[in-house]
């Protein structure tokens, strides 16, 4: 294989020297394929954490963009509204799988797994949000149980939905999105437990990308602070207001997230506009840096 690639690149370079530079062209199939890539028609996409915030936004959009979404969270009642809305949105009235359970109960995964292929008979898309944003210093008597509660959801419940999603996605060549969190690279007081499930993600995402091979593409992306969710809404309201601040005052563009902005850039990790992208992160941060004076 080696030497294919470097007699490759030797003609390759040949061919620079001798000014046989005629760029590959583009057909009109490959223009249109572009065009269409946000049709999501046919594709079936399994969101975790889709009964709120960032979940909940996706689900909506790629139900606009034609896709069979599922619905999916512990609280029945705001399943039931998105799975809801997603059906109107539909182009084709298709009506999403909606499924309340708990993620972090042993066998509740493969219940999840086993009803969207149940409906939909494969997955394309795993889109792995769900989430909490559970908060503690590791001095704290209760570190070891906020650690644990957080590890259960924000990282081990999204190892086991990959796992056992894995044969269908690669059968579909198809699709992985995480969703790890600034506070994965910049951690604050308190943030140990969060920042660490949440950088276990991005390790695994990485590893996911050579595991699964050509077919499939497997990304990460990192948001700075999103309003309008519950994760945030949740926050001691001076810890919020502070968190807006910082945000407006240590981004380039001024301003929090929304859940919109997040659920466009899974569309772009989980349409075929992205098919060079693998095994990466998106810093979805809003151009956030570190204040240097
Ligand atoms: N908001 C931010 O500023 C921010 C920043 C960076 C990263 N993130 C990440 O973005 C992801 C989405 O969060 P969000 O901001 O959209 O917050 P959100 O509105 O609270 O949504 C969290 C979702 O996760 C679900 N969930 C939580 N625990 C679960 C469990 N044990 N079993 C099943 N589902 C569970 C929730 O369902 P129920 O409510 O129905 O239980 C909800 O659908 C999370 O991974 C979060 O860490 C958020
Ligand atoms: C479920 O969500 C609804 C609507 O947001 C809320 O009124 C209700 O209290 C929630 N139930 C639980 C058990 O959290
Ligand atoms: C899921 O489906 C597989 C294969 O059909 C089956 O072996 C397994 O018992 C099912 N698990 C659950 C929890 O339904």
């Amino acid at each position: 294989m080696k030497v294919i690639y470097f007699v490759a690149f030797i003609f390759q370079c040949i061919s620079i020297v001798t000014g046989d530079t005629d760029d590959i062209e583009i057909t009109p199939e490959e223009f249109f394929a572009v065009k269409n890539s946000l049709n999501f028609c046919g594709k079936v996409v399994l969101i975790s954490g889709s009964s709120s915030g960032i979940g909940a936004a996706t689900a909506r959009l790629l139900s606009y963009l034609g896709a069979q979404v599922v619905i999916t969270g512990r609280n029945e009642t705001r399943v039931k509204e998105v799975a809801d809305d997603c059906w109107h949105l539909s182009p084709h009235q298709i009506k999403p799988l909606g499924i309340a359970l708990d993620l972090t109960i042993p066998g509740n995964v493969a219940i999840l797994i086993n009803e969207t292929i149940k409906s939909y008979d494969k997955i394309d898309v795993l889109v792995n949000c769900a989430g909490i944003g559970l908060f503690a210093n590791i001095q704290d008597p209760n570190f070891n149980d906020v650690y644990s509660q957080v590890r259960a959801i924000n990282e081990e419940a999204h190892v086991e939905m990959t796992r056992l999603a894995a044969p269908y996605i690669l059968n579909a060549n198809g699709a992985i999105i995480f969703i790890a969190s600034r506070l994965a690279r910049n951690p604050t007081e308190s943030t140990g437990a969060y920042s660490m499930a949440k950088n276990s993600l991005k390790a695994i995402a990485k590893t996911l990308a050579h595991d699964l091979g050509q077919n499939v593409r497997v990304n990460v992306i990192s948001p700075g602070m999103v309003d309008g969710t519950r994760v945030f809404r949740l926050l001691p309201p001076s810890t919020r207001a502070n968190s807006i601040s910082t945000t407006i005052a240590s981004t380039t563009l001024h301003r929090p997230a929304i859940p919109l902005d997040i659920a466009k850039a899974i569309v772009f990790l989980a349409s075929p506009l992205s098919n060079y992208v693998d095994g990466k992160e998106l810093q979805l941060d809003g151009g956030a840096f570190i204040p240097v004076f």
